[in-house]
């Protein structure tokens, strides 16, 4: 028999509802999908300040900080990767679940495991901002060398190199980073996940 018949979850008495209303705002995932340099990390940055500035619980989980602690054993595999995206959506879960706006940074390079996380967050809990810039522009920017190692062979399995990425085909919005300031895509997002962060107690 499988061990796992023997766990059953308790249920506590704060849920998350009461934590809401003790918040004073909702919680969701914003989740950005982007090639790497692509802006994530800047957008989901600037957007955590805004939101903090006005008095809500935020948190960001980003690709270099959980691959260096929770996700060290990971590699750039497909496989990897997909486990990578599983443990980190479950960890927004628990998060959104303790009543905090959770924003996280991660290429995210297959439909199926953005499908399986707006699965398991549920629609209501789940945003995803697909922070669309051409490869062009992210190697021309080359912020961490990364795309030079990755031409010269350095790296392999690299995403929008030597290793796939599947376009988002049904963001809830599309920030187009070379075409926008900072400012500008922040403002967007914003005024799309307003209504979400206020009524979707
Ligand atoms: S994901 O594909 O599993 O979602 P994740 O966002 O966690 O990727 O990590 C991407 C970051 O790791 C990049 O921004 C980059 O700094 C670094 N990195 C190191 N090696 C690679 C690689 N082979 N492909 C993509 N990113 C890499």
């Amino acid at each position: 028999m499988s061990e796992k018949l023997h766990i059953i979850p308790h249920s506590h008495e704060i849920s998350v509802s009461d934590r809401r209303r003790q918040k004073g705002h909702s919680s969701l995932v914003i989740w950005f999908v982007g090639l790497s340099g692509s802006g994530k990390s800047t957008l989901a940055s600037r957007l955590e300040q805004k939101l903090f500035e006005r008095g809500m619980s935020t948190y960001i989980l980003d690709g270099d900080n959980i691959r260096a602690g929770l996700n060290k054993d990971l590699d750039f595999s497909d496989a990897a990767r997909k486990e990578n995206i599983r443990r980190i959506g479950e960890v927004a879960k628990l998060l959104v679940d303790a009543g905090v706006i959770t924003l996280t940074a991660f290429i995210t390079p297959f439909e199926e495991e953005r499908n399986q996380l707006k699965k398991l967050l549920g629609a209501d809990q789940y945003f995803e901002v697909y922070v669309d810039c051409p490869i062009e522009e992210c190697e021309k920017r080359d912020v961490k060398g990364l795309y030079a190692k990755a031409r010269a062979g350095e790296i392999s399995n690299f995403t929008g190199i030597s290793s796939p990425f599947e376009e988002p085909t049904n963001p809830d919005i599309r920030i187009k980073t070379a075409e926008l300031s900072v400012e500008e895509g922040v403002e967007q997002i914003i005024k799309a996940i307003d209504l979400k962060i206020k009524t979707n107690n």
